[in-house]
């Protein structure tokens, strides 16, 4: 008889979802939080992934991607193991990274990792995938390439913002600050062509623009984009800003210092050029791009983004694992 081997869901890139899966993991993820309301719901979530372990391999650093992501664990009742740096681990002496991860697939269920390395997801899930325990592989985070599971949370946060005004179809998204080398900027406008009649505004310092592979992947999906570097222009006309630092980690030789990111800066007074219905986002950690005043405005939803992370990842572990099905969804 044939031995087929079935290759687990993993989650490597934003490309691998369309419009079906965040529609679904969209009522999903509502449906969980419902959960939350109750000890008795709680019990409930505890119990649907009590048998697994789960592996936090985080080699960059990271509060909100790790912590949400971990307590989306305990949440569903996983145990958790993490190494968070590489030279606590036998990487130190010399084992190669390949070898590191397969390892830890000796001894969970799932490996969620954040990497500097871009594309290290995808060789690691296609390594396993050849092996007697190919563990699912989230990318929790990889470089200045991909994260897809923000750009998860991103859209369900902008669903949620806009559920009275029709959904993010037909809405204008605005992207501020370094999009050149912004993972999430990535991730989210990949995920934004599966939306009818969406329109992006690149809004960046000329030296932090989109690369040239996001903007022919956006051309040949069709989506609406412009590219621009006047900002308040780009406030006036937009649903929702989705501001972002420059990732200036990812600078070979502190060229970031050279470049003016300030005119890129949201500040309060720009609050009154926005819609009253505008949305405000950020991905966060922020520096000084997004103004400290701006928290008290009801359209800043940075906060409540965050802990969206949280739930949208519990919904993503249910469905990776197959108990999603457990959890009794209305019609979609
Ligand atoms: N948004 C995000 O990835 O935050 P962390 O780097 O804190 O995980």
């Amino acid at each position: 008889m044939e031995d087929r081997k079935v290759s687990p869901l993993h989650i490597l890139s934003s490309s691998q979802f369309d419009r079906p899966f965040l529609d679904y993991m969209c009522v999903l993820t509502d449906t969980i939080r419902r959960f939350d309301k109750s000890k008795e719901g709680l019990m409930y979530l505890q119990g649907l992934l009590a048998h697994k372990r789960a592996m936090l391999y985080f080699t960059q650093p990271s509060t909100r991607t790790f912590l949400s992501f971990q307590t989306a664990c305990q949440i569903v009742g996983m145990k958790t193991n993490e190494i968070r740096d590489s030279s606590t681990s036998s990487e130190r002496k010399g084992e190669s990274i390949e070898d590191s991860l397969r390892t830890f697939s000796s001894y969970v269920d799932i490996i969620i990792m954040r990497t500097p390395v871009p594309g290290l997801c995808d060789r690691i899930a296609s390594l396993l995938n050849e092996t007697d325990r190919p563990v699912p592989i989230i990318n929790a985070g990889s470089g200045p390439d991909e994260h897809p599971t923000q750009a998860l949370l991103d859209i369900y946060t902008l669903n949620r913002s806009f559920i009275r005004q029709g959904g993010i179809d037909g809405k204008t998204i605005t992207m501020v600050g370094d999009l050149k080398r912004g993972r999430t900027i990535r991730s989210l406008s990949w995920l934004l062509t599966n939306y009818t009649d969406t329109r992006i505004i690149f809004a960046s310092p000329p030296e932090f623009r989109i690369g040239d592979d996001l903007r022919q992947k956006l051309v040949a999906k069709g989506l609406r984009f412009e590219e621009t570097d006047q900002l308040e222009d780009a406030l006036r006309n937009t649903d929702a800003v989705y501001v972002t630092r420059v990732q200036d980690e990812y600078d070979q030789a502190g060229e970031s210092k050279k470049v003016d990111s300030s005119r890129f800066h949201l500040k309060h007074h720009h609050l009154k050029l926005m819609k009253e219905s505008a949305v405000i986002m950020h991905p966060l950690p922020r520096r000084d791009e997004l103004d400290l005043a701006i928290d008290a405005d009801p359209r800043a939803k940075y906060w409540r983004q965050e802990r969206n992370g949280m739930w949208t990842r519990v919904a993503l572990l249910t469905k990776i694992f197959g108990v999603d099905r457990k959890i009794v969804l209305p019609e979609l």
